[in-house]
């Protein structure tokens, strides 16, 4: 079927195309943009028509860091509920992290993740390999067999791979597979069992601490250990003032680094927590509103490249004990564009074509995959949504499994009215909250 977008805002970094103009898919590709030829136009007559007015029309959101659970936590998620929550959200792909159980980390189930999405996604899965066997930061895995079957990065996500030398082995064959390093970056030894941010609010609560250092040694480690083997390494889930400062100096000598912000931590402080409640529980925690503020001026900057969502879903019978005792997580598919649109674009830190560099192209020049642009010939992998719609997130809407959120009542702007992938249209709002 082909589809004529008609009347939308055209927000395409790829191009410098900022304004309202038509847009043409057939056979799952861009065929055209702004007016094309008698010709060309008669095989649109019959085309599927949206109307996109008042709407921007922009490059499919890629998400870097989801978590699907499948297998293993299917009670949690499954490929199918997460990547439906991720069209939701505004997103075309996804890249699912390895903690799964069994760990994501062989080629065969690299083909597992690969062939359930196949059969239950309608957007893309990248998956991501493990970097060590079981994730128990002991033996590489098969990182060229995983690239080969269709792995598009690696990443120990959940911790860290504690020992320097086996990550710069693993980091070495990453940069021969050309593959990106996706790093959780968080001390294993100095975490201890910490559960939030270190500071008057975990003091208060009686909580062991999560302190700024916890992440800060890891990133300064692998941005030394990036430098030395030439692997690209992208810093996931950046919390800390001294993560971005640090970033920024890497970039500055000519390191290949990237790093990303979730919506959680430039949305909201540790201030918020009101009180012992799990669904305020992430790794890494939310921090301190110095370090908001230069999450928020980083993804301004361009220094934080991405926005992504570490989208973590849990029971919800594991989520009602104490953030002392709750594992570690919050869904993020449904509500990432509403929080970047209302805590970054309405804010002033961006303009709304440096969000879609942010949530679209650069996660796509990152991952080293198509997207992020609509030239003709590109996958019409598009996202339709509007930027002043106002109301407030629910999680009974939520369609993931997981409803562990803390941004349930809060008030936002902008909501995803339209997610195709592959000229299919995936997702489509219909009203209601
Ligand atoms: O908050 C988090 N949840 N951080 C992680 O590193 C892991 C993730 C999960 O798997 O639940
Ligand atoms: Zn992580
Ligand atoms: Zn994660």
């Amino acid at each position: 079927m082909n589809l004529w977008i008609k009347n939308g805002h055209l927000l395409d970094p790829a191009n410098h195309c900022d304004e309202i103009c038509d847009i043409y898919i057939k056979e799952g590709r861009v065929a055209g943009i702004g007016s094309l030829s008698s010709d060309e136009k008669e095989e649109f007559e019959n085309a599927e028509v949206i109307d996109a007015a008042g709407k921007y029309v922009m490059p499919g959101f890629v998400d870097l860091h989801v978590h699907l659970r499948e297998p293993g936590f299917e009670y949690k998620e499954t490929i199918r509920t997460g990547t439906a929550a991720a069209a939701k959200g505004g997103f075309t792909a996804v890249c699912p992290m390895p903690n799964t159980n069994p760990a994501t980390d062989c080629p065969e189930m690299i083909k597992r993740i690969l062939d359930i999405a196949g059969r239950d996604s309608k957007i893309h899965v990248y998956p991501v390999g493990a970097v060590t066997k079981g994730q128990m930061g002991k033996e590489i895995t098969d990182i060229a067999g995983m690239v080969q079957a269709g792995a598009k990065a690696i990443s120990e996500d959940g911790k860290s791979v504690m020992d320097a030398q086996l990550y710069r082995r693993a980091m070495e064959e990453a940069a021969k597979a050309g593959i990106p390093v996706l790093a959780h970056c968080e001390d294993k030894n100095m975490v201890g069992n910490g559960a939030m941010n270190a500071g008057k609010k975990a003091d208060f609560l009686g909580i062991p601490g999560i302190s700024n250092a916890v992440e800060d040694v890891i990133v300064a480690r692998d941005i030394l250990l990036a430098r030395e083997t030439g692997a690209r390494l992208h810093l996931c889930h950046c919390s800390t003032r001294d993560s971005v400062a640090m970033i920024r100096f890497a970039k500055e000598q000519g390191v290949p680094v990237s790093g990303e912000v979730c919506p959680h931590h430039f949305a909201m402080t540790e201030d918020e927590i009101p009180s012992d409640d799990a669904n305020y529980k992430m790794n890494p925690p939310l921090r301190s509103r110095g370090d908001v503020d230069m999450l928020c001026q980083g993804l301004s900057e361009g220094i934080m490249e991405a926005i992504s969502t570490d989208h973590a879903p849990h029971g919800e019978e594991e989520k009602k004990k104490s953030i002392a005792d709750a594992p570690f997580g919050i869904v993020g598919s449904e509500t990432a564009y509403a929080l970047a649109v209302t805590y970054l674009v309405k804010k002033g830190y961006l303009t709304p074509m440096q969000l879609v560099e942010r949530m679209s192209t650069n996660p796509c020049r990152i991952l080293g995959v198509p997207g992020g642009d609509l030239s003709p010939g590109m996958p019409a992998d598009i996202t339709i949504a509007d930027m002043d719609s106002v109301y407030e997130i629910d999680k009974n809407t939520f369609v993931s499994k997981g409803k562990n959120t803390p941004f349930h009542g809060t008030r936002v702007q902008g909501r995803v009215h339209y997610t195709i992938a592959g000229g299919e249209i995936v997702y489509q709002y219909s009203g209601g909250k």
